[in-house]
């Protein structure tokens, strides 16, 4: 009898040595005689675990983690192969607390099949997205899309079917949908996780987004920092054009959609989407003044969908399970389910896939067990390295669009990074500033100047500088770049140094800091 053994390909794994425990676990069966399949699956974002492995039993998939190649031998000693006990042991994969409380819809394959097997794909309900949009028109799919609720997960939350039904809307002989896949905030790595863990079902997202708006050609803007994203996206999408789900006739249908990965520039900017655009037209990766929408001319000046990893592989979902069932999930405008990650300071990191409405504190402490010190968590910042750092009093504040906003803070794309009580904040604000004079494409002068005297008057205030005066010149320089910057870089660095002003200012003082 054969035994399936998961050992995961996802990076995070695989830099802390699961090539090296599969390596360990094919000598060891082979010298013990026993037959074993290693299935390299992706993570299930239990990151304190990893490398996780997993053994197939008739009971279910029994976890062991963290390994390492030299427990390898222990563990086959400890009969591990009918999930045997041994002090790695984390029972069954699926009554672990961290994964038995999430909601996965989203992210609901990730880390549980072979990523780049459509066998395994299509035998856990891959495709079925597909297969019921092809049957649709294409108003109804995007109407289905709408009436989900969705929106955008890059950052910006806009309505998805309102970004599609705009390009539906338009009269063009070429159309695209493209993949913002440059996941550039701190903290971040849902993007990633999916797509090294199950990328068939971002492409089917895609597929269903080209047929719905009348796109034949798909791109994926990768950042070029995700080697593995990279190969593990390029095997699934042979596998899906060999099985004619991509192609000129996908499925049968007589519907063509191409799909190809293209590497971004190493760029924060290149993620706004006009300069994504930009670059995936071999340009500079810099700003185009809208209007003109990317939905109206985007893409080699036509119409353009642009949507982030994580909208677009919540497509399938929504076509297969109807948009009733997604957006019972939720709470007020903002519905379904939302992958968090959360980094940092915090004991268990990790990937928490809920509906919207939970607290900051379930999250943190539930999830996270507080911070990886044992000291007090202090700070957290949400949604990247433009979002506010939200204090412990606000911990109780629910995760969801409108809750943040209520609070001045924002969820962007579901980062939570968190702070212990050693934490310098007045570094924090000057760092968002210099991030920002580094990162700026340089178009507009509220943030290619404004970011670098920003610096500089932080750096006054630090040293105790005629500190009254430049603490009123930095909050009128943050409201120069909120109002006068032409995009979001410029536009939000003030939210994290804002936050820092209201929240921490006492980190400010000189007093305080010597
Ligand atoms: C400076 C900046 C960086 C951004 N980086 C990303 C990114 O890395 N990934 C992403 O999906 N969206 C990013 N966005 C948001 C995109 O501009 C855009 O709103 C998003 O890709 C649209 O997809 P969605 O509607 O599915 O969220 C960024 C925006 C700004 C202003
Ligand atoms: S705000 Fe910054 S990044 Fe955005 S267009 Fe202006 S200079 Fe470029």
């Amino acid at each position: 009898m054969t035994t399936d053994i998961y050992v995961p390909r996802d990076a995070s794994a695989l830099s802390l040595g699961a090539e090296a425990v599969a390596r360990a676990i094919a000598v060891e069966a082979r010298a013990r005689r026993v037959d074993v399949r290693i299935v390299r699956n992706g993570s299930r974002g239990l990151y304190w675990l990893e490398p996780m492995v997993e053994v197939a039993t008739p009971a279910g998939r029994v976890a062991y983690g963290s390994v390492k190649a030299a427990d390898v031998a222990s563990l086959f000693a400890a009969n591990f192969l009918s999930g045997g006990a041994h002090p790695l042991s984390q029972g069954l994969t699926e009554e672990i607390p961290y994964l038995k409380s999430q909601q996965r819809l989203t992210a609901a394959r990730v880390g549980v099949i072979d990523p780049t097997s459509i066998a395994d794909y299509v035998a856990s309900g891959g495709y079925q997205g597909l297969r019921k949009a092809l049957a649709m028109t294409q108003a109804e799919i995007v109407q289905a899309v709408l009436d989900s609720g969705l929106r955008g997960r890059g950052g910006a939350a806009f309505p998805t079917g309102i970004k599609w039904k705009t390009v539906l809307d338009q009269n063009a002989a070429q159309k695209y949908v493209t993949c913002n896949a440059d996941e550039g905030d701190s903290g971040t790595f849902s993007d990633r996780m999916l797509m090294e863990g199950d990328p068939l079902t971002l492409i089917e997202g895609m597929t269903i987004a080209g047929i719905a708006v009348g796109a034949t050609q798909g791109y994926i803007y990768l950042r070029v920092e995700y080697p593995h994203a990279y190969a593990t996206l390029n095997e699934a999408l042979n596998a899906a054009r060999q099985a004619r789900y991509l192609g000129p006739d996908v499925m049968g249908s007589g519907r063509k959609f191409e799909l190809e990965v293209r590497l971004g520039a190493g760029a924060y900017i290149c993620g706004e989407e006009t300069s994504m655009l930009e670059s995936l037209e071999g340009k500079r990766g810099e700003i185009r003044v809208r209007p003109p929408l990317p939905a109206i001319k985007g893409l080699f000046g036509q119409p353009t969908v642009v949507n982030n990893v994580v909208t677009l592989a919540t497509v399938p979902i929504i076509l297969d399970r109807g948009s009733e069932f997604y957006r019972n999930f939720g709470t007020g405008k903002s519905r379904g389910t939302l992958p968090l990650q959360l980094a940092g300071n915090v004991r268990r990191g990790g990937l928490i896939e809920r509906a919207f409405g939970l607290s900051l504190r379930e999250l943190l402490y539930d999830y996270g067990g507080g911070s990886a010190s044992g000291r007090p968590i202090r700070a957290v910042q949400v949604g990247g390295p433009l979002g506010a750092y939200i204090p412990a009093s606000q911990f109780d504040t629910a995760i969801d669009y409108e809750a943040l906003t209520a609070i001045g803070a924002l969820l962007g794309h579901g980062g939570v990074v968190v702070f212990d009580d050693t934490v310098d904040m007045a570094q924090m604000a000057r760092f968002a500033m210099e991030f920002c004079a580094i990162e700026s494409c340089g178009k507009c002068t509220p943030c290619r100047i404004g970011s670098i005297r920003g610096v500089e008057v932080i750096d006054r205030i630090i040293a105790g500088v005629e500190r009254e005066r430049n603490l009123g010149l930095l909050a009128d320089l943050c409201e120069t770049m909120l109002q006068g910057s032409l995009c979001g870089l410029g536009g939000m660095t003030p939210f994290p140094v804002q936050s820092i002003l209201k929240h921490f200012a006492e980190d400010f003082q000189a007093s305080a800091r010597h």
